[in-house]
């Protein structure tokens, strides 16, 4: 389906152009309009419930029913070869945990296929006295289908190979592309502050950095296809999509989000002359860390 098409289903968006519809609205609702199986690829972050400014703290029971409500919408929405990327912190239980991986309480209520989990890990974040200082958060990477998913290994691989040039029997012992680049994943944080601020930074308090979400998009979709965010914050699904030629749908709750989002995609993603400013996953991230 083109992008052009979910018009028919969705409606006016809030924003478009040839490769981005943004949509203002509750995603729950909004995904209900969405056809099945028309999408390659949905990645986000959805709100935590730990009490940000973006968010209405639930009890521990009704946040869980609401996340199990949306993944369901978002495996009705993905294609057959379709992967589901999902970003997931911690919360605290009283008298149970200080912080437990969400992923642990939803294990059992996501019908997708959980081909593994990575584990992006950064240096900056809250210091520890009675803990070890957290360092990490975790993307659940679920496909439809575990016999037949889109995986673009040669695409993100790694090119910083300390030995290059070993061989075994005469030939090259690493494929010449790069590396593998495993299951976790060192990408810094998108920070804040006068003299740490990151250049991608905007007001979002919660926003992915591009690197991050670039190599999510080369590794599990094609040229042209659809990327879907239906917790779409800042917009940097769009700007990692965009840049590596893929197109975006995002819903997104706050209006003021929404017009952070905006300016974005028109400032970084396209020239004045509005061609597309080429990016890949290596440029990104020296670019913008
Ligand atoms: C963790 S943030 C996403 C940040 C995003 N990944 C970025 O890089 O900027 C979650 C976003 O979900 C939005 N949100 C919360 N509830 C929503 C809902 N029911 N429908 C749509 N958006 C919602 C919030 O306003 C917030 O911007």
């Amino acid at each position: 389906m083109e992008l052009s098409d979910f018009k028919s289903f969705l409606g006016q968006p809030i924003y478009e152009d040839k490769n981005a519809l943004i949509y203002h609205g509750d995603s729950l609702e909004l995904m209900n309009f969405i056809p099945q199986e028309s999408l390659p690829l949905t990645v986000t972050s959805p709100p935590y419930n730990i009490g940000k400014e973006y968010e209405f703290v639930l009890e521990l029971d009704d946040y869980i029913e609401w996340i199990a409500k949306w993944i369901n919408q978002v495996y009705h929405c993905t294609s057959s070869q379709g992967s589901f990327w999902l970003n997931l912190g911690y919360l605290s239980i009283p008298k149970k945990a200080k912080a437990i991986p969400i992923s642990y309480l939803i294990w059992d209520k996501v019908p997708f296929y959980l081909i593994q989990e990575i584990v992006w890990n950064y240096s900056a974040g809250v210091a520890g006295k009675l803990f070890f200082s957290p360092r990490n958060e975790k993307f659940l990477w679920y496909v439809k289908d575990h016999k037949n998913y889109v995986f673009n290994l040669d695409d993100v691989r790694d090119p910083n190979v300390k030995y290059p040039n070993q061989k075994k029997n005469g030939k090259l012992k690493c494929n010449i592309k790069g590396k593998n680049p495993t299951d976790v994943w060192q990408i810094p944080k998108v920070t804040s502050g006068k003299n740490r601020s990151s250049k991608e930074r905007t007001p979002h308090p919660a926003q992915f950095p591009v690197q991050l979400v670039s190599r999510i998009i080369l590794a599990s979709s094609q040229v042209n296809d659809i990327v879907f965010d239906p917790f779409f914050g800042s917009g940097s699904t769009a700007e990692a999509a965009i840049k590596n030629g893929r197109k975006v749908i995002g819903f997104e709750i706050n209006e003021n989000y929404i017009n952070i989002a905006i300016e974005r995609i028109k400032k970084i993603c396209y020239n004045e002359s509005g061609t597309i400013k080429q990016g890949n996953l290596f440029d990104i991230i020296t670019n913008n860390s």
